[in-house]
């Protein structure tokens, strides 16, 4: 190509390129503008329900500042909590009713929130010494804090359990029990978490976890594990099923 022509095609290209990133900059004033008016639509909506709350609680005399702080983290973060209130006590005496309170070893607890599993798994006997709570909301580790003093708590992400209980736990655990919103991870993410749950307990231990949906967390032919199955819990919303997974001899 001769020189001018070389040159005008230069010209022309960058030209483009300025009128593509003039684009770019108002596509990305415009999302940022979206995202804006959406959290403050957002805001609004969990300022208005919370004030909902509040009367309901002025006219009925009573208190329901979990169910208002698991609706808030809800709103903010609708995945990771996984759920708009925290476990019926059906629920959560069913998941407690697998941890033997006599076996030995830490009770690890995953995603605890507001600490409904954590109240049964005393009530059926545990010692509150023994549990390993592993949460990631700040708020809710607030809470656990001063409810459940004399248990450990970790604050960190439970999808890296073996980085955060490896040199922790000073015996293998008892049991874990899982309120982790798992089926909203991919199936690799889940298999790596129960697996490396598996590995931090004891031979047979169980790794215990809810679902409202109706497949199982896991299934079984991904191999490695025996599952077991609760009924379904019809008295939580929504309803629920316990799985017990257990490592298989071999693994
Ligand atoms: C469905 S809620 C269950 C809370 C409580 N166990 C109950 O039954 O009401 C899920 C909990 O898992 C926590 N969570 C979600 N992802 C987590 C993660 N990667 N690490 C630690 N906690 C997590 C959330 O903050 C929330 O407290």
């Amino acid at each position: 190509m001769p020189l001018p022509a070389l040159q005008k095609f230069e010209q022309k290209i960058e030209r483009q390129i300025r009128i593509l990133e003039a684009r770019k900059f108002l596509i990305e004033r415009k999302i940022e503008r979206q995202i804006r008016l959406f959290e403050k639509k957002r805001d609004n909506l969990a300022r208005k329900i919370e004030h909902q709350v509040r009367e309901f609680e002025r006219n009925k005399g009573i208190r329901i500042d979990d169910e208002v702080r698991f609706l808030r983290s809800w709103i903010e973060r609708p995945l990771s909590i996984g759920a708009v209130t925290p476990s019926s006590k059906m629920l959560a005496r069913t998941m407690a009713r697998y941890v033997d309170p006599l076996s030995d070893g830490p009770v690890v607890e995953l995603g605890p929130g507001t600490g409904p599993v954590t109240e049964a798994l005393l009530e059926a006997g545990v010692a509150p010494a023994r549990l390993v709570l592993v949460e990631f909301n700040p708020g809710f580790c607030r809470i656990l804090q001063s409810r459940y003093p004399e248990a450990t708590l970790v604050q960190g992400d439970a999808y890296s359990l073996r980085r955060l209980l490896e040199t922790l736990l000073l015996q293998p655990a008892a049991a874990v029990v899982s309120g982790l919103p798992l089926v909203t991870k991919p199936i690799r993410q889940r298999l790596r978490l129960v697996r490396d749950a598996l590995d931090l307990m004891m031979p047979g231990a169980p790794f215990v976890q809810f679902t409202y949906s109706v497949a199982a967390p896991l299934p079984k032919r991904l191999g490695g594990f025996s599952v077991e199955a609760s009924e379904r819990i019809w008295m939580n919303i929504p309803p629920a099923r316990v799985w017990v997974y257990r490592k298989s001899d071999g693994r």
